[in-house]
Formats: structure tokens, sequence, C-alpha cells
């Protein structure tokens, strides 16, 4: 199988359910909790920036509305994307790609960039984040996994950086699904854990792909799937499923 750098245990969102997702805030309560490995969102807003962001519009996680697609960041820039979470977060922003790169790399974090675009965007959001990804880690002793529910995204990523890694996420895997992410040159699939079984792991794992599941936040359920072979987990549970010293 292919070398694999990264850690078995991920935070997803950057701090899981203890703080609000896809925050510099919660990369650092990722950090404190001892993962050095986080998973975020990242699309494009309206003039074409990298932001943090899971949803295609802004009411779930910060005080705007609309599409994120209509927004420049000027705007983006002024919302809070906190306040929904706790008060403990109220006024954290929303951040860029840029800022969430430098403090992850100052803090020997690693991470896992999912590729979200916008309904139509495929095309310029994964050609923007591959090559910001590569420009921002470049030098970096371990460079940041790119993954996304799109092939469309995967196939262009994978053209503007071919040196990343990428993985191909996946719900329930069809007929063909190691055929598919083989055709893409994907390194890893991400399966969503209630799909992943020990028949799947094996038969990616002889294929020669590494296997992740998200989101597991079952403690025994993470413990069943590290033991069954999956070389890594994104978990919403950090404060539950301990980091392995
Ligand atoms: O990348 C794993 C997981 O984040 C995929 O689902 O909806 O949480 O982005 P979602
Ligand atoms: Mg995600």
């Amino acid at each position: 199988m292919n070398p694999w750098p990264y850690p078995t245990h991920i935070a997803h969102r950057g701090g899981g359910s203890l703080a609000p997702e896809n925050t510099l805030a919660a990369m650092r309560v990722g950090f404190s909790h001892g993962y050095r490995m986080v998973e975020f969102d990242a699309k494009l807003c309206g003039d074409g920036s990298i932001i943090l962001m899971h949803d295609a519009t802004l009411e779930r996680t910060t005080d705007g509305t609309g599409r994120v697609a209509a927004r420049p960041w000027g705007e983006i820039a002024r919302l809070d994307a906190g306040a929904w979470h706790s008060s403990a977060f109220v006024g954290e922003p929303v951040p860029r790609l840029a800022s969430v790169a430098r403090y992850l790399i100052a803090n020997g974090m690693l991470c896992n960039i999912e590729i979200k675009p916008c309904p139509g965007r495929e095309r310029e959001t994964a050609a923007a984040i591959a090559l910001e990804a590569q420009e921002l880690w470049a030098g970096a002793a371990v460079p940041p996994l790119l993954s996304s529910f799109s092939e469309r995204a995967l196939e262009i990523a994978g053209r503007v950086a071919p040196e990343l890694p990428r993985g191909l996420l996946l719900d329930e895997p069809a007929e063909g699904w190691l055929l598919r992410a083989a055709r893409l040159g994907c390194k890893s699939i991400h399966l969503n854990q209630r799909h992943a079984t020990p028949e799947r792991i094996t038969t990616g794992h002889q294929a020669g792909f590494r296997l992740l599941a998200y989101t597991v936040n079952d403690p025994a359920r993470a413990a069943e799937l590290l033991g069954a072979g999956m070389d890594g987990i994104f978990t919403d549970a950090l404060d539950r499923i301990a980091v392995a010293r």
C-alpha cells in the first residue's frame, strides 16, 4: 500500500462538536484535545476567495443570509460564525484558507481539505483550492490531503496539483467504487462509517487504497473500525475519543 503519513484520529470540521465548525477557534480546540490532524470544508465565496464553510448558504453557521457564492469576502469577513454554537465563541469570524494554513503549519498540525463546491462551481473551486493549497503548503514535510464527494472536483484538483494526495468521499459504495477511485488517481477512500465493513476495508486495501471513515462519534465503533484496519476516523467527539499517544 502507499505510504501514509497521516494520523488515525482526525478532528471533524476542526473541533468536532466542541467548537463552531470550520473556524480557527475549532482548530485550536482540536489541538488542545491532542488532535494533530483536522478535516475542514472549503469553498469559494462570491469574489473567488477560498473560505471555510460547509453549507452553500450562510444561515446555519453565521448571522448572514443568502448564498455564499453571492457574497464577496469583504461581507463574509464581517459575519459572526461562532454565536450559533455558544456564547464562548461569539465574534468568531469565518476564516480564509490562508489563515488556517498558517495556524496549522505553525503548530505542526496536518489537515484534510474537503473541497465542497457550491452547486455548479466544481471546476473553479477545485482548481483554486488545489493551486492555493500547493502554494500555502509548499515546502511542508506532509502535504494536505484533498478530498471531495465531487469526482469532477477531484479530477481537476489532480490536474492542477498532481503531487497533492486525494481521497474520494463516498456515502454507500456503489458498484465500481474501487475502479472509480483508481481512475481518479486517489490514494484514499473516505466512507460513511455506516457502510464501513471489514470486507470493504480488506478489498480497499487489496486494491491499494487507504480507508477512512466519517463521522465516528461512538468510542466503541471507533475502536472496532480501527481494530479492523481502518486507516483513519473523522470524529466530532474529541472529548470522548482520545488520541493514541
Ligand atoms: O470529510 C468527511 C466528512 O466531513 C464528509 O461529510 O458533510 O461532514 O462534510 P460532511
Ligand atoms: Mg467535511
